[in-house]
């Protein structure tokens, strides 16, 4: 029996998608604490790919239930067409529960979203334009709609008729835009909440009620550690909290229910959106990395940047979050590379630095100081056993597993389930905090 958080070690985008439906296998229930539609999972079973942005991926596994917790923010049209899709697919979403106290995004949040993007000229974050920031600052300022609001017509109808009087003034008087009419707005949302209300529920109560029974529940993080709004490199970050620590808010349980925290890295680096990026690619090997590792969002289709293995911002996730291990993603995108570098350390203002800076600022003028290792220059991908790697694979992994002073736990060489290398029992093997007295990380490999 073990409670799990799964998290993105990076900037997102890092498979954790393919990690929780490999886990998800072996919970009883999944849950997905924070984000909303900004986030992308691509899940491929046999031959059909599965893009899900708000469902966990545990939905595949039919006795799985599935939680979208009172951390994340809900846009109820994608999740509808969500449902649809997984309902012509004949994927039972009969499990998929949501949270009363989730905040329900509004059409005004993607507009205020996509014009302050727009306001913010060469200071642009680089959002999804999902309404993912506005929604979670009504959810701060105290003026947002929750899921149990959406669900109570009456009390619904007057709470939105206020709030959009005061959107619109904000739509006209700040951006110049066309103001939006509550009586449209209030049909469109009645509709969703019918769709919705049998899946809504008390889901800190209903994790609770599986916790005391001695269930198998993972907790599935969004986005990633650099992406953290507390702890990531604000302000290019998104509003929520990917990090371990948000499981338990986004969830309603106490620190004391979770078991372990895996995180998931991609074998280099890569960021969507703007801020900085040390160890980022302007030239051919970042081209090649795009190309062989289809590193196009999810969610945008935007082109991802594309870098090197950064092991300050690892080692820093390592941290933040308490991993006990790493799954390593994608190491096969790296087979056809003559060398490989990897970022050990920076230079900031000509010292050393071995840790994340505070600012952008700072972080900006971060220089990656880098080893250069031997590439292996053959296929990984039907690699199946630690002993199928080429040595100098092997030796990259170990290299990764000492700089960031985490066990790697699994590797994965391709996007099915089947091309994956379990190193460690991610759930049951050793934890990291328990080897740091006599072992290296990289000995649990061996
Ligand atoms: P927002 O979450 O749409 O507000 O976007 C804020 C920042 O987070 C932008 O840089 C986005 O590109 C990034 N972002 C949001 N969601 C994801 C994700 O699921 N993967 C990777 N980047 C993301
Ligand atoms: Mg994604």
């Amino acid at each position: 029996m073990a409670n799990v958080i799964v998290i993105g070690a990076q900037w997102g985008d890092e498979g954790k998608g393919k990690i929780t439906d490999l886990l998800s296998g072996s919970a009883d229930l999944v849950v997905r604490y924070q984000g909303g539609v900004n986030a992308g999972h691509t899940v491929v079973v046999s031959d059909q790919t599965f893009k899900l942005h708000l469902i966990p991926s545990g939905i595949l596994y039919p006795k799985t239930e599935c939680i979208i917790g009172n951390g994340t923010v809900i846009d109820p049209k994608e999740l509808i067409t969500e449902l649809d899709k997984l309902d012509e697919l004949n994927i039972s979403t009969d499990n998929l529960f949501i949270s009363e106290t989730a905040h329900v995004t509004m059409p005004y949040h993607r507009l205020i979203d996509q014009a302050t993007e727009e306001r913010r000229g060469t200071k642009k974050i680089g959002t999804t334009k999902r309404g993912i920031g506005p929604t979670y600052a009504d959810k701060s300022e105290r003026t947002g709609i929750r899921i149990i609001d959406l669900m109570d017509a009456d009390a619904f109808a007057e709470q939105l008729r206020w709030t959009i009087d005061y959107k619109n003034v904000v739509l006209e008087k700040l951006y110049d835009l066309e103001p939006l009419d509550a009586d449209e707005v209030l049909e469109e949302y009645l509709v969703y909440a019918d769709r919705l209300r049998s899946h809504t529920t008390d889901s800190s109560l209903q994790i609770y009620n599986a916790a005391q029974q001695k269930k198998n529940i993972l907790f599935e993080g969004a986005q990633g550690t650099l992406l953290d709004l507390d702890h990531g490199t604000y302000p290019y970050v998104t509003s929520s909290n990917p990090v371990a620590g948000g499981a338990c808010i986004g969830s309603g349980v106490g620190p004391t229910t979770i078991d372990r925290v895996i995180g998931v890295a991609k074998a280099y680096t890569t960021r969507v959106g703007e801020g900085p990026f040390p160890t980022e690619l302007d030239d051919e090997v970042g081209q090649t990395i795009c190309e062989v590792g289809a590193e196009f969002g999810t969610t945008t289709g935007r082109r991802r940047r594309c870098g090197w293995f950064d092991g300050v911002i690892s080692r820093y996730a390592v941290r933040i979050n308490g991993l006990d291990c790493l799954a390593i993603t994608k190491l096969d995108v790296l087979d056809g590379l003559d060398e490989i570098k990897v970022c050990v350390a920076y230079e900031l203002d000509g010292t050393r630095c071995e840790d994340l800076p505070s600012g952008a600022r700072q972080f900006s003028r971060c220089k990656p100081i880098y080893e250069t290792l031997p590439g292996w220059k053959q296929s990984t991908e039907d690699c199946r056993t630690l002993g199928d790697l080429p040595k100098a694979a092997l030796d990259y992994l170990e290299f990764l597993a000492k700089l960031t002073e985490a066990p790697i736990a699994i590797v994965s060489l391709g996007a099915s389930r089947d091309q994956t290398i379990i190193v460690e029992d991610p759930i049951h093997g050793p934890k990291r905090a328990l080897l740091k007295e006599n072992t290296s990380a990289f000995k649990v490999m061996a």
